[in-house]
């Protein structure tokens, strides 16, 4: 495949200035998803982050449905989970995923996490049959690794619009980003905040005093001047609205470096404690 038609797969989702702050759903359901995701909408998120193994499909297509905002202005992305990788269940449950979503295709879907067997290659095959089918815009893939990553562009015949992962200034991901820049596959943050862990780092707030910036906006910010795409969850309106308020100032380089510092700390919430399924992450 030439560049052309990737660049423009590439181009046409999460890089859209309105796409590349994106809400994310863990662990929200009922109610307290309803009330976030009608706060999420209201400041302005047009992108929204769910998935099989959340269970909260149903509710994030209530949310939308009763949000009344266009579909055609909406970036859904939702991912498949390991369960149903399986030939005869996996294009089944992406037609389930759509029913409880209200929607007849999603903008991205993914792969949530790499098989326990490592055999990535038929889940990828039945990825690209729901592009093929129209149930998604765009595929792609969450949790991969750079040998993933490569392996998946061989597999496949399509773009990868991104490689979903754990991305925030308390963790090192120059080799994965690395792989992925050699690929042209962008990456897409998940715990953008560190599920708050980023707060028991003075130097952000030190930073935000500097642009009139929250710690939580600053790091959000780092992840975007990377190049990368931002998940991320909160349940208060405030915090919902100071997340989506991050494109109004830019970084200097040498506060980009201070944080990168950060980064040796090498602090990855989503380990193979919470998620005994993890790859050997790079
Ligand atoms: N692909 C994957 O395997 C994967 C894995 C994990 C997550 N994800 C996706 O990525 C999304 C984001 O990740 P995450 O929810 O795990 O972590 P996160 O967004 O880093 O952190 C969420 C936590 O941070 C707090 N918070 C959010 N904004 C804040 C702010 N401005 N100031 C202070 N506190 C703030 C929230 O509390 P309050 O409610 O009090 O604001 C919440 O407890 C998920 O919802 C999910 O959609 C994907």
């Amino acid at each position: 495949m030439g560049l052309g038609p990737y660049l423009e797969a590439v181009m046409s989702i999460y890089y859209q200035k309105s796409f590349q702050r994106s809400f994310g759903t863990f662990p929200l359901n009922g109610d307290a998803l309803l009330g976030a995701i009608d706060a999420a909408v209201q400041v302005g998120f047009r992108a929204f982050d769910t998935a099989q193994m959340y269970g909260n499909e149903a509710a994030t297509g209530e949310a939308l449905a009763a949000s009344g905002i266009g579909r055609q202005d909406l970036c859904i992305t939702t991912k498949v989970m390991a369960e149903n990788f399986s030939d005869a269940r996996f294009l089944v449950s992406v037609e389930q995923s759509l029913k409880d979503l209200r929607m007849d295709h999603v903008d991205v879907l993914l792969v949530h996490w790499p098989p326990a067997d490592g055999d990535i290659t038929p889940s990828l095959q039945q990825l690209q049959k729901a592009q093929e089918r129209g149930l998604t815009r765009h595929i792609g893939v969450s949790n991969y690794t750079v040998t993933m990553m490569q392996k998946a562009v061989q597999v496949l015949d399509v773009p990868i619009v991104t490689n979903q992962v754990e991305f925030h200034p308390l963790l090192d991901q120059t080799v994965l980003m690395k792989g992925a820049n050699a690929l042209g596959i962008p990456l897409s943050a998940y715990c953008a905040i560190a599920r708050g862990e980023v707060f028991r780092r003075p130097l952000l707030s030190e930073i935000g005093l500097e642009y009139g910036k929250s710690a939580a906006q600053i790091a959000l910010r780092w992840t975007l001047q990377k190049g990368v795409s931002v998940n991320v969850m909160s349940t208060r309106p405030a915090n919902i609205a100071a997340n989506f308020d991050i494109m109004d100032f830019t970084l200097s380089n040498v506060d980009m470096a201070r944080i990168d510092e950060l980064t040796r700390e090498n602090h990855r919430i989503v380990n193979k404690s919470l998620a005994p399924f993890a790859p050997d992450f790079d």
